[in-house]
């Protein structure tokens, strides 16, 4: 599916990080691969005075870093920038919106989507500056980034505001998780196959980890970062996300709202915490300085932006378990981190051992065990029991791969090419419905609260590490340990 609609697409926050690394590259590729882009205008906000030319030199010398050399031509840039504006906005003081309008005023009949990508406080402000200008039409819609808010009652009031403006199903609440092509695999592993789904419950799964783990630390977000923290950042949305579409029940459709009711069901079977089991059951780390791939990283206190005495986590890993019939007493290992050893970001499903063992144990990594990766590569692996060739029955876990580059042989989209091309095309299926994100945030409040009340620090891990020992601990304490342990 490419881009077939013409549209404005309106950036607010057009000079920030999102923008320059994500969106105008995406939007790039989907360019460079529609046959005729002539309905295209991209206008990038932001309260940095700018002329159009600024802007476009601005977007085009960063830009460049984030399209890989093999992707990046030249002339299909500069054709590209030919469709892209500039306009400074203060979303506070509302100056700027009447040129907003009046630039839209000929462009009526065209799909006109408002990204927002701004410090959510400005969310109700922007919307209501649009409103006020009268800029929003019946094919309008409003793109959220995340984190919306910081806990339920500020994600409410931004949910609020925004509904008075813009309707339920006008709003893409962005996860761009759920753009990326290995969760959407997942989906049709799980729903295409008809071997997994007799597997899939609590009879023959024995735990599941999912693992977001980064390499970079803050990137000069320190501020944002501050404010939001692992927990905040990457559990509430991109975790939560994942582990909804791994442990939903088959909906009863591809409908955007049979999916979402589904993944909501998931969200409010999670088990809430209370100040006992966040202390047992949950670990939040800070990286100190260390060394990632024989480079000296910084401590997360010596980062730009960050407070001297800060608490924030850099990482958490939670032992999260599901309340309903399906996953009863299965535990789901959650774990996310910045400046760790390595970029990995997985879902590991491991099966039962055999009840009858007849074969001696492999040395390690017994059991049947599903990894979806999703970075640094994107693949499939089903490990099985094999026999070592030779004159000993002796078995090891033997990867049935499946590797979309070698399978399909074509590039893969990045999950903003994806998701922006839905938001023009109104579909909503991979993107958040109001009562999911109010059950996440509920889900994650007390686990805030709780921190706040024991008052201690997070732990510490060297930066290169895979996190606090205690993680390692959550886990053996149960006679698991994380598939890098193994
Ligand atoms: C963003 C977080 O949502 O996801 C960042 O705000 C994080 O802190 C990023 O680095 C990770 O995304 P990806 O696609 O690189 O794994």
């Amino acid at each position: 599916m490419s881009i077939s609609r013409a549209f404005d697409m309106i950036f607010f926050g057009g000079t920030g990080d999102l923008a320059i690394r994500k969106l105008l590259p995406a939007l790039y590729y989907r360019f460079r691969d529609t046959p005729d882009p002539a309905g295209w205008r991209i206008i990038g906000c932001a309260r940095t005075e700018l002329t159009r030319d600024g802007y476009v030199d601005l977007v085009s010398e960063n830009c460049r870093r984030f399209i890989p050399g093999e992707d990046f031509d030249e002339g299909t840039w500069q054709r590209f920038t030919h469709h892209i504006e500039y306009l400074t906005i203060d979303a506070l003081s509302g100056e700027g919106f009447d040129e907003l309008a009046e630039r839209l005023r000929h462009s009526q009949d065209r799909v006109r989507v408002f990204y927002l990508s701004t410090a959510s406080s400005l969310y109700a402000p922007i919307c209501e500056g649009l409103s006020r200008v009268s800029a929003v039409t019946g094919l309008s819609r409003v793109v959220l980034e995340k984190p919306l808010g910081h806990d339920l009652s500020s994600s409410d009031a931004i949910n609020e505001a925004v509904g008075r403006i813009f309707e339920e199903h006008a709003i893409f609440r962005i996860d761009h998780y759920l753009g990326k092509e290995t969760v959407q695999n997942l989906m049709a592993l799980r729903f295409g196959n008809s071997i997994f789904e007799p597997l899939w419950n609590r009879s023959n799964v024995e735990q599941v980890q999912i693992t977001l783990a980064e390499q970079v630390g803050v990137e000069g977000r320190g501020d944002y970062y501050e404010h939001s923290g692992a927990l905040r950042d990457m559990v509430q949305s991109h975790l939560l996300q994942l582990l909804c579409i791994l442990a939903m029940e088959p909906p009863t459709s591809i409908d955007p709202d049979a999916i979402r009711d589904e993944k909501l069901k998931v969200l409010k079977v999670l088990r809430p915490f209370t100040p006992e089991s966040v202390r047992t059951d949950i670990v939040r780390g800070q990286y100190r300085s260390g060394a990632i791939e024989g480079k000296v990283a910084p401590g997360y206190l010596e980062e730009e932006g960050i407070a001297e005495n800060s608490r924030n986590e850099t990482f958490v890993a939670i032992k999260a378990r599901l309340d309903n019939w399906r996953w009863s007493g299965v535990p789901f290992y959650l774990r996310t981190g910045k400046r760790m050893q390595e970029r990995l970001s997985e879902i590991v499903v491991n099966f039962r051992e055999v009840p009858h063992p007849l074969l001696p144990p492999p040395a390690s990594g017994g059991g049947n065990r599903l990894i979806i990766q999703l970075q640094p590569d994107e693949s499939v692996k089903l490990f099985v029991m094999a026999k070592i060739p030779g004159d000993e029955m002796k078995v090891r876990p033997v990867a049935l791969d499946l590797d979309f580059d070698e399978a399909f042989k074509t590039r893969q989209w990045d999950a903003y090419e994806r998701l922006l091309t839905d938001v023009i095309a109104g579909n909503l299926t991979l993107f958040m419905r109001r009562d999911e994100l109010d059950a996440a945030w509920r889900w994650i409040d007390p686990i805030h609260s709780a921190w706040e009340a024991q008052d201690t620090a997070p732990k510490t891990y060297a930066a290169g590490t895979w996190g606090p020992t205690a993680a390692s601990a959550l886990l053996a304490r149960d006679g698991m340990n994380w598939r890098e342990e193994n």
